[in-house]
């Protein structure tokens, strides 16, 4: 009985002192947010009347960007700034690079699925990976393997999917949804040497591919709520949506520690996946997994979304898809099956400026934030308290005539170019792999896959929207999707 009544007292105060911590933590967070502010920005936010006039709030955010005299906003109930002006991005990704980490806020977010993976740590644990990592990434055997799987996954598998469907009166592909497929094949294959098989002739349903997915839209709409105390309070709880990512990370887990332990007990020092790599340096499973989570998550929707979203400004540029074949009939002959060769993707400018070009409008990360550590002031003059939310919008950016001209809306390869050549910009301008200190590890290698996967397609296939007047719209997430995908008929050239 005594015992009883003292399991009860516990219980009660265990949750007094829950529910005391939720009322103090909220309120801090309502005060920091100013729920109450009724400047036009923040009213419109709130009502989502932008949406009356902006198809996304990407679209909307730029032309609130493109008035405003210094490049910045405030949405006040989010507790949020945004920029985009150029000298802000340099400031905080290079100049006070140590005032501007991701922050705990972020790190919480992700945890669950990245744990302590590069993408979701600062400080030293970032350090010592990002060290780790880019000398893997730039280590000529390690390109050369990466060039390797996405040949081989192009002949063996994108090929026969796109020949499959090509001629077929209603035979409908899902551009978006093969992107996917193919770049989850080939990052899972470059990580861990592990083929889902996501792309077979069958479109087959992977369990891995499924549960990461899951877990990456779920921790992704953690960022969503109003408050961080909500997917917190369900995660204790173990209920709704946090109940089912806890369910997709878990499963992620079964197969990477299978994985990993499968390697374990194989001589992995020829193997050329970066999980054999780092588990000569590394003795910790946990960390091991961590680690090449992380490669998984940037490698895959990013190349995914900035080829769905070429090969969606090419259908309506034909000419551009024409200078391509052009160039590349130059660079290559006529023959339309053979695949470019690294070296002869390098001597195609005019690629390589379609790519930037089309990256320029439509960013596969269109926003990325940071959490100021002490009180500061940007250079445009803007203040920032400690605590406060920082974004840089690299979609907006793309779209500002201060950086880009009057015609920053148009899709001009011709504007990276001068006398023929590749010219490179500002990288503070054009953050769409970050910049500075944490500038994206895998850039030259994504501009490598992505060129070779549209030439190869651009070559051997004509393809065309399936629905060519749709509004085009975003799904919330951590990277750029199309809301329902990129329907499209394809044709194959030589018949
Ligand atoms: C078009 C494709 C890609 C784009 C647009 C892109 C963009 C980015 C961006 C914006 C970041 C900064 C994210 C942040 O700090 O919040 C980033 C970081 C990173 N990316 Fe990429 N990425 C792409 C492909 C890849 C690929 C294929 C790999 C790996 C093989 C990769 C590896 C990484 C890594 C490891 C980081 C973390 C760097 C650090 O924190 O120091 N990325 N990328």
């Amino acid at each position: 009985m005594i015992f009883e009544a003292f399991t009860w007292i516990c219980l009660f105060l265990f949750f007094i002192t829950i529910a005391s911590f939720s009322i103090v933590s909220l309120s801090v967070f309502l005060l920091r947010l100013k729920p109450w502010c009724s400047c036009e920005i923040c009213q419109s936010f709130v009502s989502s009347r932008w949406s009356l006039e902006f198809s996304n709030l990407c679209d909307w955010y730029s032309h609130l960007l493109q008035k405003s005299k210094t490049g910045t906003i405030r949405v006040h109930v989010l507790g949020n700034i945004i920029t985009a002006n150029p000298e802000n991005v340099e400031y905080m990704l290079k100049t006070r690079f140590d005032n501007y980490p991701k922050g705990k806020k972020f790190s919480s977010i992700l945890g669950d699925l990245l744990g302590r993976g590069i993408f979701n740590v600062d400080g030293h644990l970032w350090k010592f990976q990002r060290k780790m990592a880019s000398l893997e990434l730039n280590n000529l055997s390690v390109k050369s393997y990466a060039f390797e799987i996405v040949v081989s996954e192009i002949r063996s598998r994108l090929f026969p999917v796109f020949s499959s469907f090509a001629g077929k009166e209603n035979g409908v592909l899902d551009l978006q949804d093969v992107f996917r497929r193919f770049s989850f094949d080939s990052i899972c294959k470059f990580s861990f040497g592990l083929d889902p098989g996501c792309l077979k002739l069958s479109l087959p349903v992977s369990e891995f591919a499924v549960a990461f997915d899951l877990a990456s839209k779920l921790s992704a709409e953690r960022a969503l709520t109003v408050s961080p105390l909500i997917w917190k309070i369900k995660r204790f709880f173990n209920l709704g949506s946090e109940k089912k990512l806890r369910e997709a990370i878990k499963l992620v887990n079964v197969l990477a520690e299978e994985l990993i332990k499968h390697k374990r007990n194989m001589d992995v020092s020829s193997h050329e996946d970066l999980l054999s790599r780092f588990m000569t340096n590394i003795d910790d499973d946990k960390f091991l997994r961590d680690i090449v989570i992380s490669f998984v998550l940037a490698g895959r929707d990013t190349i995914a979304s900035a080829l769905t979203t070429f090969f969606l400004l090419l259908s309506n540029h034909p000419h551009v898809m024409l200078a391509i074949r052009e160039e590349s009939d130059q660079v290559m002959g006529s023959k339309t099956q053979d695949l470019a060769s690294f070296k002869q993707l390098k001597e195609m400018h005019y690629l390589q400026a379609a790519v930037h070009e089309s990256m320029r409008l439509f960013p596969p990360v269109q926003f990325d934030s940071k959490f100021c550590q002490e009180d500061d002031i940007l250079p445009d003059g803007t203040f920032v308290a400690k605590g406060t939310r920082v974004t840089y919008h690299p979609y907006a950016m793309g779209r500002m005539e201060t950086i880009w001209g009057p015609d920053c809306l148009e899709f001009k390869p011709e504007r990276w170019l001068q006398d023929g050549i590749f010219k490179r910009v500002n990288p503070f301008e054009y953050p769409v792999f970050q910049a500075g200190f944490r500038v994206c590890l895998g850039k030259e290698m994504a501009l490598v896959e992505m060129k070779i996967v549209a030439l190869s397609l651009i070559r051997q296939f004509d393809i065309q929207m399936a629905n060519p007047s749709h509004t085009l719209k975003f799904t919330p997430g951590l990277t750029a999707t199309v809301k329902n995908g990129l329907p499209v008929f394809v044709q194959e050239r030589n018949q």
